[in-house]
């Protein structure tokens, strides 16, 4: 007699072949019309779920897990980061949480490059130009950005994307330069000819570029807060593909209408989908770039990022420890 395969609730669309794979293993609630679920939905889910499959979209709290009935077992996050769950309580509860981790790491490295180069070569202002028709020609004094190659890049949290970071940053003629809560590997630092500081504080001062690369946990919930931010360079540059909890967005907003720092490159924000008014009115004035959240957004990265959730779910349903099982010991 076959084993009745366990009901598997995905809160938002997915890639056609990862739907296709998961209707075949399992017995899959899928979320065809991708309308984010109200949290009503949610508990419905947890209520009935054997697997829960959020996405950073989903708010899965200490109330959503408390009414979570017993035959949730594991909710396989859809998505590396995991700050949208309440770790602790699903654990707690007995409740396995997996995320899906290295499958986006180039992506968003990439995209962290890309920001970095939109906001020194303005490259967002420039783009729009020819399309609104504001092209009068060349002229040696206009459109100036900030060069790159020779400057200090200064990574917070030097994870696997901030490390991908640091090696596509040094083909630019960056020097490298980090702070993480954890000293990395001297063989690690040695490829990446990367330089400790073990003070936040006084990486901050001293670097061109910034790039927070660290998740959101609650200690690095603003991190880069009003004081730090002001510790920062005048003519330096924040790019953030991380989460924008880390970074206290209105202290950095004030700092960028003031002229106190001299750009911003930002995928992600406090309240997403909601952005800060104050951003906003500084990207219309081409003072900051930003973007909606897309750091890891290729069709390769999230038909990996399925195959993950599915390797993860197959493993612990088949009674075996899931390969990319979040323990709160690792927040
Ligand atoms: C994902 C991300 O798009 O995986 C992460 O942590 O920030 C994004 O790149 C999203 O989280 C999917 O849930």
């Amino acid at each position: 007699m076959s084993k009745k395969k366990p009901l598997v609730v995905v809160t938002r669309k997915l890639p056609a072949v990862v739907e296709t794979r998961m209707r075949e293993l399992f017995d899959a609630k899928l979320n065809i019309d991708d309308k984010p679920m109200s949290p009503a939905a949610l508990v419905e889910a947890v209520k009935t779920a054997d697997v829960l499959v959020p996405t950073v979209t989903d708010k899965i709290d200490a109330a959503i897990i408390a009414q979570a009935g017993d035959q949730l077992r594991l909710i396989a996050n859809f998505g590396n980061g995991v700050d949208n769950i309440d770790v602790a309580s699903a654990v707690q509860r007995g409740i396995t949480v997996t995320n899906t981790p290295g499958v986006l790491t180039d992506d968003t490295a990439d995209m962290t490059i890309a920001l970095i180069l939109a906001v020194a070569r303005r490259i967002a202002e420039g783009a729009r130009v020819i399309p609104d028709d504001d092209w009068a020609g060349w002229s040696p004094t206009w459109m100036l950005g900030r060069r790159i190659t020779g400057k200090r890049l200064g990574i917070v949290g030097m994870g696997r994307i901030g490390q991908a970071v640091a090696k596509r940053a040094a083909a630019f003629g960056l020097s490298i330069h980090y702070h993480n809560r954890r000293r990395v590997d001297p063989r690690i630092e040695e490829k990446l000819d990367a330089t400790y500081w073990d003070s936040l504080d006084q990486m901050l001062a001293r670097m061109d570029i910034v790039s927070v690369n660290c998740p959101h946990t609650p200690a690095t919930y603003h991190l880069l807060s009003a004081r730090r931010l002001k510790l920062m360079k005048p003519d330096a540059i924040l790019v953030n593909t991380a989460r924008g909890e880390v970074v206290d967005e209105t202290a950095l907003a004030r700092m960028l209408e003031a002229g106190e720092l001299a750009g911003a490159g930002l995928d992600v924000f406090e309240s997403e989908p909601a952005v800060n008014p104050r951003l906003l009115k500084l990207a219309r004035q081409h003072k900051v770039v930003v973007l909606p959240h897309m750091g890891s957004a290729t069709h390769e990265g999230r038909a990996d990022m399925g195959e993950k959730v599915i390797v993860n779910i197959k493993t612990f349903m088949d009674g075996h420890k899931p390969p990319d099982r979040v323990l709160p010991s690792m927040l």
